[in-house]
C-alpha cells in the first residue's frame, strides 16, 4: 500500500516487494468546495460538501463529453480530465461553531491544497489479467457516507485515516481518537473489478467489486472479472491546526465530516472518468514493472519520447483553475450548522432516519433542481455593461507592488462590484479592480505583465463580502471592469471559452 509521500516513492522500494507498478495523478489543488455531486445528486445541490478536483467541466450534471470539453486540471495529468472528490471535514468547536479544516496545500492566497490518486497495478497472484482503461461515461463510488461504525468487511478495509506525525503514522477506521500532529489522512482503496459491461449503476457501486479476500490485491470475482487500475485515494486535512483548541473534559474527538459524521468511518470518495482514453489504455499496457523494462516512462515527471502520460499541468495552472460557486452557499466560512440538512449522527440508522421535513436529506435526495447550470465561470463576473463597464478578465495584484497607482477604497462587510466601479467612476478612472471579496482599487493604465489571462477565472473566485451572488477577485487577484460607453463599446471579455458548447437538461 503506498504510504509514502508521492515523491519518496522510489527510495521506499525495497527488494524483498515487487516493484511498485502504477503511476500517480497529483492533484495539485482544489475547484472549489461545494455542494454538488453529479454522481448520486445529478442536477441537483447534493446532501453535503464535498472537496473537489480535476478537470473544470465538473457540474452539477455532467457526461463523459462534458468532462472531456474541460478547458484545464487542477491536476497534473492533463491526459487525465476527470473529476474525484470526497468529504469536506470540519471542526466542532466547543461553542457549536463549525470551523472549516484546510486541506494541505490551502494558504491565504487564495491556492488550494488537493489530493493524490494512485493509479495502481495491483493484479495480485494473476500478473496476466489485462487492466482495462476506464471506458467513456465510466463512474463509481466507495464508502458509506452513513457508515458509523468499524467493520473488518470490505467497507472497513477500503477507507481509513492515517493519523500523521508523532507516534508514527498509524491507521484508524474513522477519527482517531488522539491529536495527530501532522494532520489526517483520509485514503481510499478504490474497487478494480469490473463487470465489464455497466459504466455506472443504480448504488454507482455494484457494476464493480473488490478483488476477491484482499481489497488491494487477489483475483477479480466471476461477477466482475475484468481488472481495473486500482485507485488509491489521498486526502490530507491539516487538522493540526486546531490542536490547541480541543474541547475540554474529554467529549472526545472534535473532528465531523460534511455528512454530519463525527466517526469518520462514512468517509467516501467518488470517481468520473474524463481520461483520453488511448492514453490511459496506454498506461494500462505499459506501466507494469514487471512486464517492460521501463515502469519509469509511467511517471508524470518522465521526459523521454517513450513517455506514457503525454501532457503536463503546471502548478500554476492548476492554481488558475477554479470554479465558481454554484449554490452561493460559504462552506470556508465558521458556520453554526453544517450546509444541507446534516445534524450530526453517530448510529447508521440516526444517520438514515434523518428527517427534515421534506427538504434534502444527508446524502440522499436534494429538494432543489438546479436548472441552467452555468458553464464553468459562468457567474463569475457580474455584468456591468449598462452601467457603462465591461468586464475584462482576473488580473492580477500583489500588496507590495500594486497593479494601480490609484485610490484605493476598502468596504470590508459591504463590497459590491457595482459600488466599486461607483467609487472608481465618481474618480474618472478608467479601471475598476476589486480584489479580496472587500477591496477596490481604481487605475488609468493596466501594466502589461498584470493583464488578465483570457477567460481564466484564476484566483478570482471569492464571493464579494456585500453580495455573495458576486465575485469580488481574490487573494492577489481582481475582477478587473474598464470603463466603456461613449468611445468604447461595452462587451465583456467571456470566461473560459469552451471547445464545444454544452446545453444543459
Ligand atoms: C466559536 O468559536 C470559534 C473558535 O474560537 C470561533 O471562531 C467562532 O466565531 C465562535 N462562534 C461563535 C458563534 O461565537
Ligand atoms: C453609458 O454611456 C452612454 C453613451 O455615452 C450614455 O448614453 C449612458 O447614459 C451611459 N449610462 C450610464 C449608466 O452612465
Amino acid at each position: 500500500m503506498p504510504s509514502s509521500l508521492l515523491f519518496g516513492l522510489a527510495a521506499s522500494l525495497s527488494l524483498a516487494v515487487p516493484a511498485y507498478a502504477g503511476f500517480q495523478v497529483q492533484c495539485f489543488s482544489r475547484l472549489f468546495d461545494e455542494r454538488l455531486d453529479p454522481i448520486v445528486n445529478p442536477g441537483k445541490l447534493s446532501g453535503h460538501v464535498h472537496v473537489i478536483s480535476g478537470g473544470n467541466g465538473f457540474a452539477a450534471a455532467m457526461d463523459f463529453d462534458r468532462a472531456r470539453a474541460s478547458s484545464c486540471t487542477t491536476c497534473n495529468v492533463r491526459d487525465d480530465l476527470s473529476n474525484y472528490w470526497t468529504p469536506k471535514m470540519y471542526f466542532h468547536a466547543q461553542n457549536g461553531s463549525f470551523l472549516p479544516v484546510p486541506v494541505v496545500g490551502d494558504n491565504q492566497y487564495g491556492n488550494m491544497g488537493g489530493m493524490v490518486i494512485y493509479y495502481n497495478d495491483n493484479r495480485g497472484d494473476v500478473p496476466t489479467d489485462t487492466i482495462h482503461p476506464f471506458p467513456p461515461n465510466f463512474r463509481m463510488l466507495a464508502g458509506n457516507p452513513f457508515k458509523r461504525s468499524a467493520t473488518a468487511d470490505e467497507a472497513g478495509q477500503a477507507v481509513h485515516m492515517k493519523c500523521l506525525g508523532d507516534g508514527g503514522n498509524v491507521n484508524y477506521p474513522g477519527f482517531p481518537p488522539r491529536k495527530c500532529s501532522g494532520g489526517i489522512r483520509a485514503e481510499v482503496v478504490m474497487p478494480s473489478c469490473w463487470d465489464g459491461v455497466n459504466v455506472d449503476s443504480p448504488d454507482h457501486k455494484s457494476h464493480v467489486a473488490y478483488p476477491v479476500g484482499a481489497v488491494e490485491g487477489g483475483r477479480c470475482p466471476p461477477t466482475h472479472p475484468k481488472r481495473l487500475f486500482s485507485m488509491f485515494y489521498e486526502v490530507t486535512y491539516s487538522t493540526e491546526v486546531f490542536q490547541d483548541m480541543w474541547p475540554d473534559g474529554g467529549s472526545g474527538q472534535p473532528f465531523v465530516l460534511s455528512s454530519g459524521d463525527p466517526v469518520g468511518t462514512g468517509f467516501h470518495a467518488d470517481f468520473l472518468n474524463g481520461w483520453d482514453v488511448a492514453v490511459l489504455a496506454n498506461a494500462a499496457a505499459s506501466c507494469q514493472n514487471t512486464l517492460t523494462p521501463n515502469g519509469n516512462r509511467c511517471q508524470p515527471d518522465y521526459a523521454g519520447a517513450d513517455k506514457v502520460l503525454r501532457h503536463m499541468t503546471d502548478q500554476g495552472e492548476a492554481f488558475a483553475c477554479k470554479l465558481p460557486s454554484v449554490s452561493g452557499e460559504r462552506p470556508n466560512d465558521v458556520l453554526g450548522a453544517l450546509l444541507g440538512c446534516n445534524p450530526l449522527t453517530d448510529t447508521e440508522a440516526a444517520a438514515r432516519a434523518v428527517s427534515c421535513g421534506g427538504a434534502q436529506k444527508p446524502g440522499g435526495t436534494a429538494s432543489t433542481t438546479l436548472a441552467n447550470v452555468p458553464l464553468p465561470g459562468g457567474g463569475s463576473f457580474t455584468d456591468t455593461t449598462p452601467l457603462n463597464f465591461s468586464y475584462i478578465g482576473c488580473a492580477a495584484d500583489d500588496p507590495a507592488a500594486r497593479t494601480f497607482a490609484g485610490s484605493k477604497w476598502v468596504a470590508l462587510a459591504d463590497m459590491t462590484v457595482p459600488k466599486c466601479l461607483a467609487f472608481c467612476r465618481s474618480n474618472s478612472y478608467a479601471f475598476a479592480g476589486v480584489e479580496w471579496g472587500s477591496e477596490c482599487f481604481c487605475g488609468n493604465a493596466l501594466p502589461a505583465g498584470r493583464a488578465p489571462v483570457p477567460g481564466a477565472v484564476n484566483k478570482c473566485v471569492k464571493p464579494c463580502n456585500g453580495d455573495s451572488k458576486q465575485t469580488c477577485g481574490g487573494g492577489g487577484a481582481m475582477s478587473l471592469y474598464k470603463a466603456c460607453g461613449a468611445a468604447q463599446e461595452c462587451v465583456n471579455q467571456p470566461v473560459l471559452r469552451r471547445r464545444r458548447g454544452f446545453l444543459f437538461a
